[in-house]
Parts: C-alpha cells; structure tokens; sequence
C-alpha cells in the first residue's frame, strides 16, 4: 500500500515540487500537479503516466485563495486526498524592479498568503477523515539574510505560522508538516552566485521532503550538515553578531539572489 494515496501538490511544474510529484507518484500516489504553467504539468503528468502513474494538472495561481479552495476542494471530490502540499514559491531575485516595498507584497502574495491559502484548504478537506498537510519553507527563514529580507520573512512567517496551526491542531487527525529545506538544485537556485554550503540534487531532497511528510514530523529540516549548525549557532546569535558575521562589503549594490 501506498502511504498517500492521492496527493494534491502546488509548485508542481517546477524544481523541488515536480520533483516531489515524481517521487509520490513513484511510490504509488494519484498526483494533482497544480501551478501557473499548463504546459509544464502536461509534461510532467505525461512523464508519470509513461512510467505508470496517475496524475492530472491544474493550473492555478496560489495568489487567489477562492481559486486555491476551489482547486482543493474540487480534487477532493473527485476522490478523497490524504496529502495537500504547499510548494509554489518565489524568490528575491524573480521579483526585481523598481519598488522593493511593491516586490516584497508580490513574494509574500506567493510565499506567505499562498501558502496559507493551500495549508487552510487542505485542513478543510483533510478535517474529518485525517491526512496530512505540508508546507515547503525553508532553513532560510531561520535568520535574516542580506539580499532576501522579504524571502527570509516569508519562510520565517509561514514556519511560525504552522507552528501556532500545529498547537491548535493537536488532537486533531490532521498532520502539518513544516518542511524546511537548504539549498537544492533547481532553477530557483540556478542564478545564485554566492557559496551555498551543502547544496542538495533535487531528488534526493524530494526523498527527504516525501520520507518526513510520510513520518508525519512536525519539522523536517535537511540536510543536517546545514540545518543542525545553523539552529545551534546561527539562531542563538545576538543580533550586533549575526550583523557583523554577514556585513556586505558593498551595501549600495543590488544583488538580492538566493533560493
Ligand atoms: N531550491 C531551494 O534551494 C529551496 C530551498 C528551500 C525551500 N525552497 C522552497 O521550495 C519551493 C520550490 O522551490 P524550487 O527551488 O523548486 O523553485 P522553482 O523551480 O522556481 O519552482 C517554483 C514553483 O512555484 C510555482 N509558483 C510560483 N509562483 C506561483 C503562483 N503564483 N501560483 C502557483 N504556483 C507558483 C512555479 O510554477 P509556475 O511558475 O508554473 O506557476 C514553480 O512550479 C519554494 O517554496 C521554495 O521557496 C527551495
């Protein structure tokens, strides 16, 4: 038996979520592949269904919460869903322009109320008969980090975020998961051109995310080698250090890249 059945996942067209859809559906699971790019889900569901999977693509805009319930909902009706997960995310550097206040609401509309919109969804559907529900944040909502203010508070608001729904969850059957990954090999890291320390293949973080949401832990954090260091040092830091450990050398400059 498959441990998700049928499994709805957003961000799917891309990176880190199509990878997790080649993975579920590797382990027995019926995919939803959800996200702004038909054409990319069409290739994906037909690569599933090439190697014997089921899946279907749905194209949707996580920024229009009526449309993310909709979406949700309907799948579910369709046949009942055990997994819901968050996967559509924007980066620093996809979001450039002129008004940095008018770019950051852009990332958080993805990242924060996207998010919200897909892990409220699925506890809806999910309340009753149980299942799980995850989320892909990030170890870069850890600390702050120059040139990703508003990606590092994205990911810092939606893990704190799930961490208050995980309390008022508890003794309910639904699982929320907080995924938090490092740095992964996908076209949102691709234009990074800064060290990033432990940098991971796509698939094997995809086995990590599906191996934590099939454990149901509140948090997945990988890789160790990343996560471990920087939840011993990195988040006891006081601020005036973590201030002069990550000094840019050149604050005028403009180079808001990371994943
Ligand atoms: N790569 C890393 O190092 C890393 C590390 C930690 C966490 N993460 C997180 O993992 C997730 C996937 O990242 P990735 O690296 O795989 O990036 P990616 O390759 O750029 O994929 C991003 C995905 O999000 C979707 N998306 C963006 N805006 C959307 C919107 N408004 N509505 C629906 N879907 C939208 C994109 O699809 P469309 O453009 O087709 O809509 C795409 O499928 C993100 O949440 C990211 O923050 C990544």
């Amino acid at each position: 038996m498959p441990s998700f059945r049928k499994a709805l996942v957003t961000g799917a067209s891309s990176g880190l979520g199509r990878a997790i859809c080649e993975e579920l559906s590797a382990r027995g699971a019926e995919v939803i592949a959800c996200a702004r790019r038909g054409a990319l889900l069409e290739t994906l569901v037909r690569d599933l269904e090439a190697r014997g999977g089921r899946a279907r693509a749905v194209e949707l805009d996580v920024t229009s919460s009526a449309a993310v319930r909709e979406t949700v909902l309907r799948a579910d009706k369709d046949g009942p869903l055990d997994l819901v997960l968050a996967g559509a995310g924007v980066a620093e550097h996809s979001i450039q322009g002129e008004r940095r206040a008018d770019r950051t609401h852009q990332l958080l509309d993805v990242n924060l109320a996207g998010a919200v919109s897909t892990i409220e969804a699925g506890i809806e559907v999910l309340a009753r008969r149980g299942g799980t529900v995850g989320v892909l944040s990030s170890l870069a909502g850890t600390r702050g980090l120059p040139g990703a203010a508003a990606y590092c508070a994205s990911k810092a608001a939606v893990s704190t975020y799930v961490e208050a729904r995980q309390v008022e969850l508890s003794g309910h059957p639904v699982r929320l998961v907080d995924v938090q990954p490092g740095f992964v090999r996908t076209p949102m890291t691709a234009p990074n051109r800064f060290p990033m320390p432990f940098l991971m293949d796509v698939e094997a973080a995809a086995r990590r995310t599906v191996d934590g949401l099939e454990a149901g832990h509140s948090v997945v954090r990988y890789p160790r080698r990343l996560a471990w260091p920087l939840r011993a040092i990195a988040s006891s830091a006081p601020r005036g250090v973590w201030r002069r450990l990550l000094a840019r050398k050149e604050p005028d400059e403009e180079s808001p890249r990371r994943g």
